[in-house]
């Protein structure tokens, strides 16, 4: 009665979701016994990318998805699909094509095979993954270098036709505050609904720093719930500084780092339109931060041994 998604549950009928991969689900029952016992959200962590997915033109792998979602139907977990449109972890064979017509057409035929196959299993999607630069001007990427702004709405367009009853979600990182970036999303939110297009939510990645997560969450879902929008936290995690064993370096920076993951939860339960919070895989050895931001890590919510840290109890009183 502690765990962290009947305590999500209680407090307004939020899910708490993990990012997860899916061979853990085959020899890691460790793994399996904390997922299944505090988490009621999936999202597959790398297996919905299109890299994964369609590495070469018509040639699908299903495999880690198609066990993500029977893990999820097992325990009445929710899904969260990720992702169709990104500059990153997109195979050569998309990204150089220079032909509109053949790239919708590509685009077309990836979002028919793949949200076909899940259109009555996943709840969300995260369609459009990190549109955005800094400055709030669209990144570069093979879609917009290609189709322009429109390639959004046409992805939105296309998902919302072979599955009508998902959610379609914008994700994005450093959109967490009222900045540039935040407000270009809110402007590109608006035209969108504007024209009547299939956008549901606006997925807050919430990737934080311990000492430095913004104070004013609550102000930025604000510019887009109040549009009529959900605002999700989708891959929370909230690193610091190590020791070379995955340690907290100092007591300030694990003190900021609890603090941060009361800050990010009650910014979810602050809000109608936060169904939930993900973050983003829940026990350090399998963390992507490591890899990526050196010397920093210990971004979860279990040690290395699968045992709570302060980080699970502050999320469980936050609830
Ligand atoms: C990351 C994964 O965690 C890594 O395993 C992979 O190597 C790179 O991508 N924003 C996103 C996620 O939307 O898809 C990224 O996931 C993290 C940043």
């Amino acid at each position: 009665k502690d765990a962290l998604d009947y305590l999500a549950n209680k407090a307004g009928k939020r899910y708490l979701g993990t990012a997860i991969q899916s061979y853990q689900l085959v020899n890691n029952p460790q793994y399996v016994q904390i997922l299944e016992s505090q988490f009621d959200a999936i999202t597959p962590e790398n297996e919905m990318k299109w890299e994964v997915v369609e590495p070469t033109e018509g040639n699908f792998d299903f495999s880690g998805t198609d066990k993500i979602v029977a893990e999820a139907k097992k325990t009445g977990s929710i899904v969260r699909g990720h992702n169709i449109c990104w500059d990153s972890q997109t195979p050569a064979w998309v990204t150089s094509i220079t032909d509109p017509k053949r790239l919708k057409e590509v685009l077309k035929n990836h979002i028919d095979a793949v949200i076909g196959r899940y259109k009555d299993d996943l709840a969300y999607f995260d369609i459009v993954n990190e549109p955005l630069n800094e400055n709030g001007t669209y990144k570069s990427n093979v879609w917009y270098n290609v189709l322009g702004e429109s390639y959004i709405e046409t992805a939105l367009r296309y998902a919302h036709e072979v599955a009508p009853n998902m959610k379609l979600c914008i994700n994005d990182y450093n959109i967490e505050t009222v900045n540039a970036k935040s407000k270009a999303m809110a402007v590109l939110s608006a035209k969108l609904l504007a024209k009547n297009a299939p956008l549901h939510c606006i997925g807050f990645e919430s990737h934080f720093i311990g000492g430095s997560t913004p104070k004013d969450i609550p102000a930025s879902m604000r510019q887009f719930s109040d549009l009529g929008l959900e605002v999700p936290m989708t891959e929370l995690d909230v690193r610091i500084p190590v020791t070379a064993n995955d340690q907290p370096a100092n007591a300030t920076v694990a003190k900021a780092q609890v603090d941060d993951y009361y800050t990010s939860i009650s910014a979810c339960l602050g809000n109608d339109m936060c169904p939930g919070v993900s973050i983003w895989q829940f026990a350090d050895p399998t963390s992507w931060i490591p890899g990526v931001f050196k010397g920093y890590g210990a971004a979860l919510l279990y040690d290395a041994e699968y045992q709570p840290k302060s980080t699970y109890y502050v999320v469980q009183q936050a609830l």
